[in-house]
């Protein structure tokens, strides 16, 4: 996570310590533990988890190869190998949830985190919301049908990824918003 933050530490603003403050935190203690519990498992599986989300994704969204512009295979022989972007895209989320999971109990930090993360997605990599809401659900997915999780656990990651993918277009949305003071 060092990445996003060490680019924009010092502009983290006002906004986004509102926004942690005002922020419900949906996830239980127990749910905590969960996670936690299971992360090293899911991580084992990760690619695979991943993979198939990927190419849910991309069947859903074929335009998102244009955002992972090195995407060198067809779509229809897409393997996570062939295409270097995505397998990027998929050990920077892994090590998004590294340092949310071994920080589930400082939510000021993990919220601030995402929110910066979410405003590099549209100044950076000019993604957009929808994209996020379909990956999130893809993920979600993913992890349901390769890893064998208790019924309440698996609802614990759904709540998490939703809640990281809601965070992270806050930070687009921040992002969008200061584009147009800045226009004014
Ligand atoms: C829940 C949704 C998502 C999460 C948690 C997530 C997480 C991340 C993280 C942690 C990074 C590294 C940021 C850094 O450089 O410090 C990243 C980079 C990136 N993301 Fe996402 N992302 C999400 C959705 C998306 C979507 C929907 C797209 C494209 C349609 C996308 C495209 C990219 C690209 C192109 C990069 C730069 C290359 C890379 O580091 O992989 N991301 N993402």
């Amino acid at each position: 996570m060092g990445s996003c933050l060490d680019r924009t530490s010092n502009k983290i603003t006002t906004e986004v310590e509102i926004i942690s403050h005002r922020t419900e935190f949906p996830i239980t203690k127990k749910e905590i533990a969960l996670l936690q519990d299971s992360w090293c498992h899911l991580r084992s599986k990760w690619n695979a988890v991943c993979g198939s989300a990927f190419e849910k994704w991309l069947i859903i969204h074929p335009e998102i190869i244009d955002v992972f512009h090195n995407l060198s295979t067809e779509l229809e022989t897409y393997t996570m190998k062939d295409a270097p972007t995505l397998l990027k895209h998929v050990r920077s989320f892994e090590k998004l949830f590294d340092s949310v999971l071994f920080n589930l109990n400082n939510r000021r930090d993990i919220i601030s985190t995402v929110i910066i993360v979410g405003k590099l997605h549209h100044t950076s990599f000019g993604v957009t919301q929808l994209y996020v809401t379909s990956l999130a659900k893809s993920i979600a997915l993913g992890i349901c049908t390769h890893v064998k999780l208790e019924i309440e656990c698996q609802n614990a990651w759904t709540s998490l990824i939703t809640f990281l993918a809601d965070l992270l277009k806050i930070g687009m949305r921040l992002a969008i918003a200061e584009e147009k003071v800045d226009t004014n």
